[in-house]
């Protein structure tokens, strides 16, 4: 437990009820962007969702801030970095979100878009700049360290072959569709495995290699968003799974996003518990039909929700439904 939360404020963090209402949160989120599904606008999906997350953050007892959010505060009215959050009643805490994962997939009524929360104790989550972040990661079950960033990607997909005991052919890795990972794509595709080529949603992407039974994914890898990085992690440190990141930089513009959040080793690789240090709770709804979690569901004067929470102190994983009138 962090050291600045005190034995009361930690058996708060630890409550049951505070978790549940984390899932709230993300249930909030997905619900209002579902009303934008296949509409083909995803500011406005985008916009529901985050105040439909920000209102019901705010009930929450806690003394909250954002560290990973809808960006800096010159540039997000809503749900910026360092915005407080919370009631400010309960325990100090950082706040990472995305109330929306997967805005153009939601958009366009495609796979895997996700309402996404975490919460860990104040000081706990790496304040991760909205830059990219090259990304590697598997699930549980492999020795510590198996892969690792500095392989080249053959090397990984082999030495993951090698710890399963099968070949590389059997491998299945998930990569953003992007012209930058041309290089990255033709590389993995040498060894024989296969690669699930997504279109947006690297939060999911590395959620699927922790339940690599249901999902098919052994393996995600490649460059996207750094705030996303972050909650991946969180979500891998609940499910187990390794993971590691490290920024990017096109700019100095980005360099100065680092420098301003606290970061003054560029080139540093983050492994999974260095970005998220210590217990967290992590919440997602399904937004659209997904690996994971079945999207919101609509029916004559009902709509669905399914939500995965976990609390990475116990390793539990709640899957949540929750039926409620259409408004
Ligand atoms: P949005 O939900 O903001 O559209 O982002 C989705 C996403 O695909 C992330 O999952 C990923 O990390 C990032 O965008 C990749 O960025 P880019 O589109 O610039 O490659």
């Amino acid at each position: 437990m962090d050291d600045s939360m005190t034995t009361r404020e930690a058996k708060v963090f630890h409550d049951r009820m505070l978790s549940l209402g984390l899932a709230r949160v993300s249930e909030a989120a997905a619900l209002a962007a579902a009303r934008l599904i296949g509409r083909g606008d995803e500011k406005a999906a985008d916009q529901a969702a985050v105040d439909a997350m920000r209102q019901q953050l705010n009930r929450l007892d806690i003394d909250g801030v954002v560290v990973i959010g809808e960006g800096e505060r010159d540039e997000a009215p809503m749900l910026y970095i360092g915005e407080k959050v919370g009631t400010g009643e309960g325990p100090a805490v950082d706040i990472a979100l995305d109330p929306l994962e997967g805005t153009t997939l939601t958009a366009k009524d495609m796979p895997n878009a996700l309402a996404v929360i975490a919460m860990a104790p104040r000081g706990s989550l790496l304040h991760a700049p909205d830059v990219y972040m090259d990304k590697l990661a598997i699930g549980p079950g492999y020795p510590e360290d198996v892969i690792s960033l500095e392989m080249p990607a053959a090397e990984r997909v082999k030495a993951l072959a090698r710890a399963r005991a099968c070949a590389s052919s059997d491998i299945t890795v998930c990569i953003l569709e992007r012209p930058r990972h041309e290089d990255l794509i033709a590389e993995v595709r040498s060894t024989g495995a296969a690669i699930r080529l997504i279109t947006d949603g690297d939060v999911a992407g590395v959620i699927h290699c922790a339940e690599a039974a249901r999902t098919g994914i052994d393996m995600y890898m490649g460059l996207g968003g750094a705030p996303e990085g972050v909650l991946a992690a969180a979500a891998l440190r609940c499910m187990g799974g390794q993971m590691w990141g490290r920024l990017t930089f096109r700019n100095e513009d980005e360099i100065g996003r680092a420098r301003r959040a606290g970061i003054d080793d560029l080139d540093r690789i983050y492994c999974r518990d260095e970005m998220v240090t210590t217990d967290v709770i992590f919440a997602c709804t399904g937004v659209t039909d997904g690996s994971i979690l079945p999207g919101v569901r609509r029916e004559p004067g009902w709509l669905t929700t399914d939500t995965l929470l976990m609390r990475s102190k116990t390793g539990s994983g709640r899957r949540i439904s929750y039926r409620t009138p259409a408004p």
